[in-house]
Order: C-alpha cells, then structure tokens, then sequence
C-alpha cells in the first residue's frame, strides 16, 4: 500500500525539512502522492518547485501537486499533516507587540498573542478539518498548528467523535532532543513520562530501553549548564530560552518543566528581555524564511538537493515518526493532546492535556498519569479556565468571556491592562475575528 498525504500549510518554512524526512522514511511509509495545500499560492510556488526536485531525486513514482482547493487537495488522502499560520508572520509581529506596549509577555503562543493567534487559527482549522473530513472521511489528521492548547480545546467541541484527529506539538520532543545529545543516546532510545497542558507541562521521568529512569541525572545536569538540541543552537532565541530552562530548574524545585513556562514563571524578565521594536517575528521572516528561500532556488537552480544545506528537524521527524507508527502499527510513545477524561485523576476531566499515549492503527491510547501536586493542580486549573473562555469567546462572539480570559491568563492579570489589550487586538484582527459583543 502507497500513501497520499495532504500538508496543509504547505508554503510554510517547515515544509521542505518535513519532505526530506519523507523521503527518509519511505521504506517505512511508502508514498504515492504529496499534495502542498495553501491559501497563498504564490508564497508556496517556490517550495513546491523545490519540492518536486527533490521527491524526483530520493522517492520513485511520487506524485506531487500544489492547490489552494479543498476538493482537489483533500481527494481522497490518507493523511493530511496540517501546520498552517492564520494571518501569517505579519499578525504573529503584531500579536507579539501590542502586548509588550503594555509590559506584557509578547509571543506568539502564550499571553494575549497567544489569544489573538488562537481566535484566528481555530475557525480556519475548523474549516480545513471539514474540509478533509468532506472529501477523505477517513484521514488520518495530525495537526500542529498553533496554538495548540486553544485549537485542541475547540477541535474537542467541534469533533468530539472524531477518533482520527490528533493534536501535537513538538517541543517536549525538542527538548528531549536535548536530553539526548547530551546523554549520547537516540531520543527515539528514550520514553517520556510527562503531563500538562500544551506549552504548559512538565517531564517526570525520562526512561530509557532498560526502564532506568534519566530524569535524576538530567535534572542535574540542568542545573550545571543549559541543554539544547544542536539544530536550534544557532538561534540566540532559542538559546536564551534553553538558558533559562535551566534557571527554572534551579528556582523550582519538582518536574522539568517545559520551556514555555518560562513566559508564566518570569513575565517581567520576558518583557525587559525584549527589543519592543523587534521581536521573534521579525526574526524568523529576516531569518528563517530568507533561509529557506535560499535553499528553494538553490534546489531548483542546482536541480539537486545536494549542496543546498537543507536539514531536517525534529518538526517533521516528529510528525512522521508518527504516522509510521500508525501504518505498521509500531505501539511507540508519542506525547499527544487528548481530552483529560480522569488521565489526570485530580483534574478538570474535560480539559485537553498532553500525555504520553502508545499509538498503533487503531490510533491513540493515553497512559494513565493519577494525582498530580497542588502546584501544578492549581497552575493548571487556571490556564485550563484561560483556555476554556478563549473558546467560548470565539464560538459564542462574547467579549465578556475574551476580556475574563485575558484576565486569568498569568501574563496579564490587571484588568486595565486586559481591557486595553483586547481592544487593540479587536482593532488589529478585523479581518479575522468575529465581532465580539458586549
Ligand atoms: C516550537 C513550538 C511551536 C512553535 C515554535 C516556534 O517548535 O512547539 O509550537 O511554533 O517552537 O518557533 P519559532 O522558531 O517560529 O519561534
Ligand atoms: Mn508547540
């Protein structure tokens, strides 16, 4: 049996790495046809020339297209792997400034960016989800796109039946990435043990093939120094962000937590850290997306991919890794975004958590986590409430709820600032957002 997989978003900068690991894994998930499903054609043509070219070189027979319609990119797909960016890195610099006008954390997925982002993203995710479920009942949806704590909360309400959606997200892997180098291992050697929301959680044990737990000893290593996996270690961000991981593992004193959390331990030292002017969106339009134009013309100049100094990432290993094991039924552990439902005994049961699961062909299954600590109980609870009136926000047009999210969210916290917040953000998504009444 050969595949046909949909990447929806296919013009984003994740794209061609996610292609290259394709072609990596053929013998394990054998392709007949790659579909790059996007609202800006012109922004994909290049990565679909570039992605022809190198299909061409390293797979035999596959058959790669570019649309921007449903009923053509979704035909009868066996997956869709959907990364997609709502209003794009011109409305992620704005969701990461307005908030740091007002000395609030501003980024992308956490805070009021994250919110804004999150009250664009969930109708069109919504949309593409009908979209393949109209034209490929069956498919296999992995989604990644952000942010992932507000998309899983409503594609919980929109698709509760649906059993072959799942949410990911790809930085405990990251993180685990780093682990690993630093342990000299394989991370695929390695087995998490880890819960919370998205961009909210933290690691509890890390076991390796003989069930020994590493987790003590990387704790401890935490705490002499960062660790970082080597693909991001060019990146200043994401240094300073693996930098103050260790930090936390210092002032806190439990689990390992995800990076993210840094944004709600340290919202003043975030902020101070910023250049109000600059901000990580500009960064990856001067940077990563420069890059991965340049690699694009180089392939289709070259028409070889070699020389052009395209690498994979753990992105779209991750996603991959993941679809093999579905299709030969490889039982691995994957760290999945999945309706609570008692996973964490002394949790709200409808909220979606993410949590080691073992997926084979018949999909996910959670592993049970039990109690967790008033600490991460009560963290929890109050972003859950976050998440929660975020959507009802959206679904029912209600600027009441947006404006107590905002107010819950730990990185705003006054009401004066929210009340701003939101209503420059009304402003700046006009053409996104519903209206939202009072
Ligand atoms: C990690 C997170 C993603 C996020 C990305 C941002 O991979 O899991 O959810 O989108 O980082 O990275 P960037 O380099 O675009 O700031
Ligand atoms: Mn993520």
């Amino acid at each position: 049996m050969k595949y046909s997989i949909a990447i929806c978003g296919g013009g984003s900068t994740y794209t061609l790495p996610m292609i290259k690991t394709l072609c990596d894994y053929q013998h394990k998930l054998p392709i007949k046809r790659i579909v790059l499903y996007d609202i800006d054609l012109e922004k994909t043509a290049l990565i679909y020339e570039a992605t022809k070219i190198m299909v061409e070189e390293l797979m035999d027979g596959v058959k790669v297209e570019i649309s921007n319609k449903p009923e053509k990119a979704f035909d009868k797909i066996d997956f869709a792997f959907m990364q997609i960016r709502s209003g794009g890195l011109k409305m992620r610099e704005k969701d990461e400034k307005i908030p740091l006008k007002y000395d609030c954390v501003g980024q992308e997925t956490c805070g009021a960016g994250g919110f804004a982002y999150g009250l664009r993203s969930v109708p069109d995710v919504i949309d593409i989800v009908n979209g393949i479920r109209k034209y490929s009942p069956k498919a296999w949806i992995i989604n990644y796109s952000n942010p992932a704590a507000i998309v899983a909360e409503a594609t919980k309400r929109f698709f509760p039946n649906d059993k072959r959606l799942i949410n990911i997200c790809d930085m405990p892997i990251a993180i685990m990435e780093g682990f690993a180098e630093a342990l000299g291992v394989k991370r695929q050697s390695l087995s998490p043990r880890y819960f919370g929301l998205n961009h909210f959680g933290w690691f509890t044990n890390l076991y390796d093939e003989k069930g020994v737990d590493l987790l003590p000893k990387i704790k401890k290593m935490l705490k002499d120094g960062s660790l970082m996996p080597e693909e991001l270690k060019k990146d200043k961000d994401w240094v300073n962000t693996f930098n103050q991981l260790s930090v936390m593992v210092k002032d806190i004193e439990g689990h390992i937590p995800n990076t993210y959390l840094q944004y709600y331990f340290y919202p003043k030292k975030m902020v101070e850290k910023e250049d109000k002017n600059y901000t990580r969106a500009n960064a990856v339009m001067d940077n990563r997306l420069k890059e991965v134009e340049r690699i694009s013309k180089y392939v289709i100049d070259n028409k070889t991919i070699k020389g052009s100094g395209l690498e994979e990432g753990v992105h779209g290993t991750y996603i991959v890794e993941l679809a093999t094991s579905i299709i030969n039924n490889e039982n691995k552990t994957f760290l999945i975004i999945t309706k609570n439902n008692g996973i964490i005994s002394n949790f709200s049961k409808d909220a979606m958590v993410e949590v080691p699961c073992i997926v084979n062909s018949n999909g996910w299954e959670p592993m049970h986590i039990g109690e967790i600590d008033t600490f991460y109980k009560a963290l929890m609870e109050n972003q859950y409430g976050y998440e929660k009136l975020t959507v009802d926000a959206l679904i029912n047009n209600d600027y009441d709820a947006a404006l107590k999210a905002l107010i819950l969210n730990r990185t705003i916290v006054n009401v004066d600032t929210a009340k701003n917040i939101l209503g420059e953000m009304i402003e700046a998504n006009i053409n996104y957002w519903p209206k939202l009444r009072k």
